[in-house]
């Protein structure tokens, strides 16, 4: 399997071609370093090739774009940064260290009141002062001085991220670099910052950047091409992402994969030639990362890392995976919450210690999400399991969807799960139940049930996830009006997604003179995937007999 193949990036030799990619968790501690829960996060997924850490500020005045980021703007933070290097070379992996300035992506209660700086003045969040030559300075030290730590700390390597928007890329897109003076030449920056750092450290060093910024006028394929050419003897390793500041690129959700992300990386193929390739792109099955390996020399997986940490061992022996199902939830709540995922109950709680064992029959009852999920750890921990379900096929909600989109990927659950399940020896009585459960996993709460309506105009303002659903059902015959509503509580790719999908079905967002049919539900709670095999787990996981 050529996933499985060494790659070698300078001298470092990664054990596989399969990199984590980086991604802001906040479980850095607030002031920048790796919290016990986030080496734990990293140690659990130490069968990829290679980790890179989420962006990391290169300096404590107006580098930083998230709170609980990881920042290594002081020496004094070295040896909090070794401790997770120590931890990831300790179970055989590597681990390069993605450095960000943030640019104009930031606001000023994140950069410490400090003024949010960018290369023109073309504000994205709040007004930008516009740098001057001695900003430039100032920041390409910031960059060299946390190389300097980063090498010191055992990294591995070193990723700029000029990518999505973020300083270097503000210099690098014509959409977003206006200056009159030298720096109007973007790479110019990055060249800068390049040759610094080559003076003070011998670890690799790669550039991530965005192959298209969707936009016309900003980054391009043969641009990014052009950039490259031009720096290519300073670098190591090239990692094509995809996305400047909009909802469109990295994380898309399960409406849209863009299939044209391995043209744009073969664009550029053709101008790094002899350095090593990183792409990323959605991948989430064996035989995408194969697709990706035709082209570049190490797949990126971001998601899937998440949704499945045992990812490369799962593959590797032939055992089912779990798949990322796309859904951009849990993983995208970063605002309010540290980084988890509706399949993965475990992600962000690697720190507890391993489940307790156990012996006996339990008989669990329920075969929805959380049914399947719990038959799965306890079997996991060592019981006999049996699993009723009184219908005649398991999934429970699952099975009710009528989003065309949401039903293909999220059906990928049921498909891990049965298969999972079969692996595992459990046995699954369907249309069956029993008296003498030891776990009733049946749901408490559920969504609305549908109903059909034809010839009628039907309004729906809510955020419940069953009646976006059901607008995909009602719109093949009705006239269907949706407010805002419909899409709270969606991060902004899949929100702008489901709206491009509802317009190209006629769905209408002005307000309609009258209508029949008025659904109007407002939740907070709802239930969700990510409720329910969550519920599972933990409950499994506590289970005594
Ligand atoms: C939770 C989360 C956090 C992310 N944070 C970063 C980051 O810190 N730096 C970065 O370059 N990309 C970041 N990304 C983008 C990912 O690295 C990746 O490009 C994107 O998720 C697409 O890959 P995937 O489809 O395999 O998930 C993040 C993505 C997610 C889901
Ligand atoms: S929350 Fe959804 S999109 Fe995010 S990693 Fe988990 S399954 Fe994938």
């Amino acid at each position: 399997m050529k996933i499985l193949e060494p790659l070698r990036v300078r001298d470092v030799t990664l054990n596989n071609r399969v990199v984590m990619a980086p991604m802001i968790t906040n479980l850095a501690t607030p002031e920048g370093y790796p919290s016990e829960e986030m080496i734990a996060y990293f140690v659990r997924r130490r069968s990829v090739g290679l980790m890179i850490t989420e962006y990391t500020y290169v300096n404590k005045m107006d580098a930083r774009g998230s709170p609980n980021q990881l920042g290594l703007y002081h020496d004094e933070l070295i040896p909090k940064f070794a401790r997770l290097t120590e931890a990831v070379h300790n179970v055989g992996s590597k681990i390069f260290v993605q450095l960000v300035h943030v640019g104009r992506k930031t606001r000023r209660n994140l950069i410490w009141g400090n003024e949010v700086i960018a290369p023109s003045d073309i504000p994205l969040i709040e007004p930008v002062k516009v740098m001057t030559k001695d900003d430039i300075n100032r920041v390409i030290d910031d960059f060299v001085k946390a190389s300097e730590r980063a090498e010191k700390s055992g990294f591995d390597g070193i990723e700029l991220h000029g990518a999505h928007g973020y300083l270097i890329a503000q210099f690098l897109s014509p959409a977003t670099n206006k200056r009159d003076d030298e720096y109007r030449d973007g790479v110019l920056f990055l060249e800068e910052i390049l040759t610094e750092i080559r003076r003070v450290v011998s670890i690799p060093v790669g550039l991530r950047i965005s192959a298209t910024e969707f936009d016309p006028l900003g980054l391009t394929p043969d641009l990014v091409g052009k950039v490259i050419s031009r720096v290519k003897d300073k670098l190591d390793y090239v990692h094509i992402s995809a996305g400047r500041d909009g909802p469109l690129g990295g994380s898309s959700s399960f409406y849209y994969k863009r299939p044209s992300y391995l043209e744009e990386a073969r664009i550029i193929r053709d101008y790094v030639k002899d350095l090593p390739l990183f792409l990323v792109g959605s991948v989430t099955t064996v035989e995408e990362a194969d697709k990706v390996l035709e082209i570049a020399d190490a797949v990126v997986l971001g998601r899937q890392i998440l949704a499945d940490p045992d990812w490369v061992v799962k593959v590797k022996e032939g055992k089912p995976t779990r798949y990322c199902i796309r859904c951009n939830q849990l993983c995208r709540l970063l605002s309010t919450r540290e980084v988890r995922c509706d399949v993965n109950p475990e992600l962000g709680w690697e720190i507890l210690p391993p489940m307790e064992k156990g012996e006996g029959l339990v008989r669990v009852v329920g075969g929805g999400l959380s049914g399947l999920e719990a038959s799965r750890v306890l079997s996991l921990r060592g019981f006999q399991v049996e699993l009723y379900e009184i219908s005649d096929k398991l999934g429970g909600e699952v099975n009710e969807y009528r989003d065309p989109y949401k039903k293909m990927e999220f059906g990928r659950i049921l498909h891990y799960y049965e298969r999972e399940l079969k692996r595992l020896g459990v046995k699954v009585r369907l249309s069956s139940t029993t008296e003498d459960a030891d776990l009733v996993m049946i749901p408490t709460e559920s969504q609305p049930k549908f109903t059909q309506y034809k010839g009628v105009r039907i309004l729906v303002d809510s955020n419940v996830y069953a009646y976006q659903d059901y607008v995909f059902e009602w719109v093949k015959y009705n006239e269907v009006y949706v407010t805002d509503n419909i899409f709270k509580g969606l991060d902004r790719n899949r929100a702008y997604l489901l709206r491009e999908k509802y317009k190209e079905l006629g769905v209408r967002f002005e307000k309609p003179d009258k209508v029949e049919v008025i659904i109007r539900d407002i939740r907070r709670e709802q239930p969700s995937i990510g409720k329910a095999i969550s519920k599972g787990y933990w409950n499994a996981r506590s289970f005594k007999k």
